[in-house]
């Protein structure tokens, strides 16, 4: 058996933990405490918008991810602090609904791409939405394009920092 096999499948099972962490965060977070004075002053008013319009369990999470970062790495720029706070905005095209997060969270990132409906299409899509949403409503053109790397970094260092954070949390 090729160890690259077995490389993979410990590499998900370590990543199992925070995933659990997660949906159940999603089930019960019905008081998500999203800290938005704090996210509003890193925001331009028309990405402040558009991270108002979030869920705020979507808000919360940005926001744990954006601090783990900005603690982590203090001297990000403003851009990917943005980036941060808004990476899942692409999600709040459709109402936040507790079952299908938890559904589709158990569904593998490039298996979602593949479903062209509902919820799970929105997953596969979110980062492309989020950034369109960005361009079209005045965000700043290298928030958008950090929102669209931020689960396919290909090489751009800062969305790669964003995507290893937003595992994280
Ligand atoms: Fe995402
Ligand atoms: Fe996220």
């Amino acid at each position: 058996m090729p160890t690259r096999f077995f490389g993979k499948i410990s590499s998900k099972l370590r990543k199992l933990p925070g995933k659990v962490k997660r949906l159940s965060r999603s089930v019960t977070a019905s008081q998500a405490q999203p800290n938005d004075a704090w996210a509003l002053g890193l925001l331009t008013p028309p990405e402040a918008r558009l991270y108002l319009s979030m869920d705020a369990r979507d808000r919360e999470h940005a926001c744990r991810v954006t601090a783990a970062l900005l603690a982590a790495y203090p001297d990000s720029s403003p851009e990917l602090s943005a980036a941060a706070l808004l990476h899942d905005s692409g999600k709040s095209l459709r109402p936040y609904r507790v079952h299908e997060r938890v559904l589709v969270g158990l569904v593998p990132g490039r298996a979602a791409q593949q479903l062209p409906f509902g919820a799970l299409y929105l997953r596969g899509q979110h980062p492309a939405i989020g950034a369109e949403l960005l361009r079209r409503t005045g965000g700043r053109e290298r928030v958008a394009e950090l929102v669209e790397r931020h689960h396919a970094p290909k090489g751009d260092a800062e969305a790669a920092l964003l995507h290893q954070f937003d595992d994280l949390e």
